[in-house]
């Protein structure tokens, strides 16, 4: 083997190395490290450069909004910035079954309908027949949509040189092999290797290109998110595959922001966007029942009100009382529960804790410790939160509730949706356009006061 030739590449974060190793000195994986070609360097001298430089003012001068096609799912558009730009690439993660290749084709469709062009539907994981079954349960037309059961990404180039296309999709990038390499499909080599050679396609043909990519249960990601460097958009496709809600994130996004989020219900007939996903992830609450409490919390620039549930009981390990985290962080669960434990009256010890967010979502930010603490609460003491309560705020390591940023816009929303009153931090002052709206905020200063005040 020549020197130089080899390179070792991290599959869970990618980093690349000269030299094998045990840990991953990036994301501290074991044995994650794999085998991969290494690209000679000297191959992208060149004696003279072809591209010229350009003046910023004259960029700025002719610099407009891109264009943007729209295929008639406004959450699905929002989230990537107000539809697909042109030549751009979307890299579309998420865990196995949690419904990648639905939206996809419910994609296709509605860029069928609103475009001359062919559709490309490259599908390296299902033969045209499933394809079809699926399309028909959720009533596709799909008038300019192809299939193509290909997985040699020198083939499908051929293919996609052959004709014109407005948008081809990739399902999955982890079953396409470059014939050039001798890795299997779905190994980091061959995904860096399909990708490239797709994504310069792209560029080149002004063509938008979707590619899905599957994430591993742990979260620890396997191949697909090596390219998130190389694509312009990055969603993910997040949810508990048993319930029916999905959320639809930007994880990146060259073209908007990252911060807008989509709710989608999978039901019967494919994946349905949510239009007033507060009303519906708080529909189905318990009364009358302790361990139940909405949270506020704020998905981009909109608000979306969330039930955060609890449930405390007697442990049966009494070494090591567990905590399971359902939709937040286990590490925030642990860090509530600890601030409960020592900072207020609850009686949490020798007790598992569970903690689960209705619906699938999920909720990272601090604004919720106070919700997921009263819930805590709320279920070690046996005692029902009020359904017409709400709560809303940061919980500090001593106890005191902080405030969160876009309280305002979290009360409007409560009261959007007829609650009567709403636990906030102390030191938070309403504006006077608040004061109109008909909701009673009860202010606490630390946890124990919230405890005692629902
Ligand atoms: P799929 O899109 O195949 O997931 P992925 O491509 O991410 O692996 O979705 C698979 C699941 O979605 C499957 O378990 C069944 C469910 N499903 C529905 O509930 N309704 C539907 O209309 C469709 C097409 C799928
Ligand atoms: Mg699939």
């Amino acid at each position: 083997m020549a020197k130089g030739k080899l390179a070792y590449s991290c599959t869970a974060c990618g980093n690349e190395s000269n030299s094998w190793l045990g840990r991953c000195p990036i994301c501290d994986a074991w044995g994650s490290l794999v085998e991969i070609e290494k690209h000679s360097g000297a191959q992208t001298l060149k004696d003279k450069s072809s591209v010229q430089s350009y003046k910023f003012s004259e960029i700025l001068g002719s610099a407009e909004a891109p264009d943007r096609i729209l295929f008639g799912m406004p959450e699905t558009e929002r989230v990537l910035g107000g539809g697909v730009v042109k030549g751009s690439t979307t890299l579309l993660v998420g865990e196995p079954g949690i419904g990648k290749s639905t939206l996809l084709l419910h994609l296709a469709d509605g860029l069928s309908d609103r475009n001359d062009g062919r559709i490309y539907y490259i599908a390296g994981e299902e033969s045209p027949d499933q394809i079809g079954i699926r399309g028909k349960r959720i009533g596709i037309e799909g008038k300019r949509l192809e299939i193509f059961p290909e997985t040699d990404v020198d083939s499908i180039l051929f293919e996609l040189n052959q004709h014109e296309q407005s948008i081809v999709i990739i399902d999955s990038i982890q079953t396409l092999v470059d014939p050039g390499l001798d890795s299997v499909a779905g190994s980091v080599a061959q995904i860096r290797a399909c990708a490239s050679k797709l994504i310069t396609w792209s560029k080149i043909s002004q063509v938008p290109l979707f590619m899905s990519g599957h994430l591993t249960k742990e979260g620890s990601v396997a191949g697909p998110k090596v390219l998130e460097h190389s694509v312009d958009v990055v969603l993910q496709l997040d949810g508990n595959a048993s319930g029916s809600f999905r959320s639809l994130h930007g994880l990146k996004n060259r073209f908007g922001s990252t911060n807008e989020m989509a709710v989608l219900e999978m039901r019967e007939n494919g994946l349905v966007e949510v239009l007033d996903p507060s009303s519906d992830l708080i529909s189905e609450r318990p009364e009358g029942v302790p361990g139940s409490v909405v949270v506020p919390i704020i998905e981009g620039t909109r608000p979306l009100l969330v039930e955060v549930q609890s449930l405390v009981s007697q442990t049966g390990n009494s070494f090591e009382p567990r905590r399971t985290a359902n939709g937040i962080e286990l590490n925030r669960l642990v860090l509530i529960s600890a601030v409960l434990s020592k900072q207020s009256s609850v009686d949490i010890i020798g007790k598992d804790i569970i903690v689960n967010v209705v619906g699938g979502i999920r909720v990272s930010e601090p604004a919720a410790d106070l919700g997921i603490a009263l819930a805590i609460a709320s279920s070690a003491l046996d005692k029902e939160f009020p359904a017409s309560t709400a709560a809303v705020g940061e919980l500090g390591l001593t106890g005191e509730i902080r405030k969160s940023i876009y309280i305002e816009r979290r009360i409007t929303e409560l009261a959007r949706l007829g609650f009567q009153r709403v636990i906030v931090p102390k030191s938070f002052v309403p504006s006077d356009s608040l004061n109109e709206i008909d909701i009673n905020l009860i202010k606490v200063n630390n946890i124990e006061d919230a405890i005692k005040k629902f």
